[in-house]
């Protein structure tokens, strides 16, 4: 058999990659690399593949919308994947459609090439129109309506359009690649040489490597063993000092007023870094946010008594909903009255109760939210 051309087996990788995310509920960032570890692609091709697959993913529902108009029955996992690809390059990646076309017809299997054939044609010489922004902006109804309500339409649609972008690659000098909004956020707790330093949900240890830079001696720990480990690898890999511990935040086994800061990045619904996982917005369901809505006012409460006087708590998460947000804050403001906020950050954040939101349109980054309180000498 002669070799497939580079093009036509960067398709049928994504295809096959996508088949697997969408049929066995793998994920994205796991199984790309497996996959791409296997194949003879060079970094170019491997690149355009992450693109088609992350592209599609991300895309998904805007390119249903732009294939289901011309398909009338149930197609196959192979065939949907090769579908969304090759809509996805003709309405969003700049591929010219005859090159898109043709190459992603040659991923497919025999049989369904025809059929793959015609639909995409009729996508390239169809306008493409949507019916609403969830669709044109590829996400459930209900992210979309959530953000909405909680940030304004305009802010919204923004935010959610930023998402749908590549994102950078931001490299710190020590290696470890951060986007810049979390390193702002490690900045934000101020820790300095010599202060105990508790970051609570550390993993996989980002900022608490980046807090131990300070000087400060940092006390890194995460609810799950495994993560944890990830924790300490990264510590090992940057070169970095600090103890590491398997611990739940909703109790923490530390002595009453024993740090100088404690960052708590609690888990969140991750609304602010959808452009970082391209599968997320599929697999998040609405009624988490409540759930971790409780579970971040439990830990900020837990958090609280580990202050020494004078220290500082810091609480973020990467989302922007507002139970997650301001909902946080007025439990705390009303909790624990006893405790000051400090100034929110600058441009490019924007105040948002006693805290800063970062949108991710703002300066291209991930969306944050961060809120700092003192505790009174
Ligand atoms: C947003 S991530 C932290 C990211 C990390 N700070 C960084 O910059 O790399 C939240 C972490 O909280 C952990 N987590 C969830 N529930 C927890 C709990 N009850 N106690 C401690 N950690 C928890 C998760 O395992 C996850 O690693």
């Amino acid at each position: 058999m002669s070799r497939p051309t580079p093009g036509v087996e960067v398709r049928r990788v994504a295809v096959a990659a996508l088949v697997r995310i969408a049929e066995h509920g793998a994920y994205a960032n796991l199984v790309l690399p497996q996959m791409l570890g296997r194949s003879e692609l060079d970094g170019r091709d491997r690149a355009l593949v992450t693109d088609l697959v992350y592209g599609s993913l991300r895309m998904q529902r805007a390119c249903d919308h732009l294939v289901d108009r011309f398909v009338m029955r149930d197609v196959d996992p192979e065939v949907r994947a090769a579908l969304r690809i090759g809509a996805y390059q003709i309405a969003f990646a700049e591929v010219p459609a005859h090159a898109a076309v043709s190459t992603t017809v040659g991923a497919v299997e025999g049989r369904a090439r025809g059929f793959v054939n015609a639909i995409l044609r009729r996508v390239a010489d169809a306008p493409v129109e949507f019916p609403d922004d969830a669709t044109r902006l590829s996400y459930p109804d209900w992210i979309v309506e959530r953000l909405e309500t909680d940030l304004g339409r305009e802010a919204a649609l923004a935010a959610l359009e930023t998402m749908n972008e590549r994102p950078e690659v931001t490299t710190r000098p020590d290696g470890y690649i951060q986007d810049t909004a979390s390193q702002w956020v490690a900045e934000l707790v101020g820790a300095t040489s010599g202060e105990r330093v508790a970051d609570l949900c550390a993993a996989p240890g980002g900022k608490a490597t980046a807090l131990a830079h300070s000087g400060a001696r940092v006390v890194a720990a995460d609810l799950q063993r495994a993560r944890a480990g990830l924790v300490a690898s990264n510590a090992r890999r940057t070169g970095t000092e600090l103890d590491v511990l398997v611990a739940d935040a909703t109790r923490p086994p530390f002595r009453p007023a024993s740090f100088d800061r404690v960052l708590l990045d609690a888990p969140c619904s991750g609304l602010g870094v959808l452009r970082r996982r391209p599968d997320a917005r599929w697999r998040l369901e609405p009624d988490a946010l409540d759930r971790l809505a409780r579970l971040q006012r439990r830990i900020v409460d837990a958090a609280v008594p580990l202050l020494r006087p004078g220290g500082v708590l810091v609480y973020s998460v990467c989302t922007l909903t507002a139970a997650e947000t301001l909902g946080v804050d007025d439990h705390l403001a009303a909790a624990h009255p006893e405790l000051v906020p400090l100034d929110a950050p600058g441009e490019p954040w924007i105040p948002h109760g006693r805290g800063g939101l970062l949108l991710p349109q703002a300066a291209d980054t991930d969306g944050m939210y961060v809120l700092r309180v003192q505790r009174p000498d």
